[in-house]
């Protein structure tokens, strides 16, 4: 039992949760009962640096006291060096919008083409992109859509890793969306053979290739974005989630002749680019430099997707880097994120079938091992429930 009013203040539009979490330190968190917990969801893909980590503290803590907040009718430093920064690690020719979540990174883009003079845009099938209305057109997941219809019109659904996905792009399509890894799809990566053949594609047609990298951007793959494995470049890339790294933020990179498109007051953001989630994003991206944590990124996903991948019950591991889903042979992941939870992992389970887990990019071996441990025993645990049903 929680011991916290959230059904009498909250709209209905979440699950109530279990467990209150009232303090943080690295990958370990604490709840209102004084349990404590490894964190391997980082809020979603959030917390790139875990928790209370002293490059955010002091960043957010010198910035709050100078200069709190200024709006886009003022410049401000760290908002600049953030955009520098972002351009300096995408390698593309871009310009940079900043907002505040990924859906909003991802309105900023569907407007953004429609100053193509182009209407047909084109989305995954398993998709997720946010729950704008906007962004829900293009969130190729029905369940989701439903309730709100009707949604934007001329959005088509394609399947990735397919041919006839590519067969789909034609002179009139204004843009694709595509996601390098499907996050909240359950961990579904496109294969590189796709992408190269959507970006062959859509310079062919004058196709904006829009990657929301929300998810997988930000150095969660072990690479800045994920699409980088794939070796391609895009025209666009939305981001969120990583980027603040525990602070609200969005952010709108467009490369080459479409970031002109937008022309002065045809979008904005009241606390796009507030200098004190820019400062906490510019420190996070200064410390995986300095620490060479996309090595660790990288490592720990490898030595994690193989421990697990030896457990019995898991029947496969997608994903890459610390983005990765743990597909299940025949037991509920819910259940199995439930019996986690209990032994002290917090985790989700992100399809029916698939456990996803997203751990700070400092995690340790020993974290790791301890996760992988837990897993196991929560799949012995659920497995003899099911048994003694
Ligand atoms: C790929 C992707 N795009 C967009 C979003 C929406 O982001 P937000 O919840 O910040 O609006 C998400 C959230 O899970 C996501 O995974």
């Amino acid at each position: 039992m929680n011991n916290f009013n959230w059904d009498k203040f909250f709209l209905n539009n979440y699950g109530t949760p279990k467990i209150e979490l009232v303090e943080g330190e690295g990958v370990v968190v604490k709840d209102s009962q004084g349990n404590i917990h490894l964190d391997f969801l980082s809020g979603i893909a959030v917390n790139s640096l875990g928790h209370a980590h002293p490059v955010i503290v002091e960043a957010v803590n010198k910035q709050i006291s100078q200069l709190s907040h200024t709006s886009n009718f003022y410049a401000n430093k760290p908002a600049l060096d953030l955009a520098e920064k972002l351009i300096e690690i995408s390698g593309l020719d871009a310009k940079v919008f900043f907002c505040n979540s990924g859906a909003e990174a991802n309105e900023a883009a569907l407007k953004l083409t429609r100053r193509t003079g182009k209407k047909n845009l084109l989305s995954a099938n398993g998709s997720f992109h946010g729950r704008t209305i906007g962004a829900l057109s293009i969130t190729g997941q029905l369940a989701k859509q439903k309730p709100f219809k009707p949604l934007l019109s001329g959005i088509k659904f394609i399947d990735i890793n397919t041919k006839s996905a590519v067969r789909k792009i034609k002179r009139n399509t204004a843009a694709i969306f595509l996601e390098s890894i499907q996050g909240e799809g359950g961990v579904v990566p496109c294969t590189d053979e796709f992408l190269t053949n959507i970006r062959q594609k859509t310079l062919k047609t004058k196709t904006l290739m829009i990657m929301d990298e929300v998810q997988t951007g930000m150095g969660r793959t072990g690479d800045w974005f994920g699409y980088e494995q794939s070796k391609i470049k895009p025209d666009v890339i939305t981001l969120a989630k990583g980027l603040g790294a525990g602070l609200p933020m969005g952010a709108l990179l467009v490369a080459g002749d479409a970031k002109d498109l937008f022309e002065p007051g045809q979008h904005g953001s009241t606390f796009g680019g507030n200098p004190v989630v820019a400062s906490a994003a510019l420190a996070t991206i200064k410390f995986i430099e300095k620490e060479n944590l996309l090595m660790n990124v990288a490592n720990m996903g490898k030595l994690l997707g193989e421990l697990l991948g030896q457990v019995q019950g898991v029947k496969e591991v997608r994903g890459r880097g610390l983005l990765l889903g743990v597909c299940l042979d025949n037991l509920s992941a819910e259940d199995v994120e439930a019996e986690c939870k209990n032994l002290g992992l917090l985790i989700n389970a992100v399809t029916e079938d698939t456990l996803r887990i997203a751990p700070a990019f400092i995690v340790n071996i020993e974290q790791v091992q301890r996760c992988a441990e837990i897993i196991e025993d929560a799949i012995k645990n659920v497995s003899k429930l099911v048994q003694q049903k």
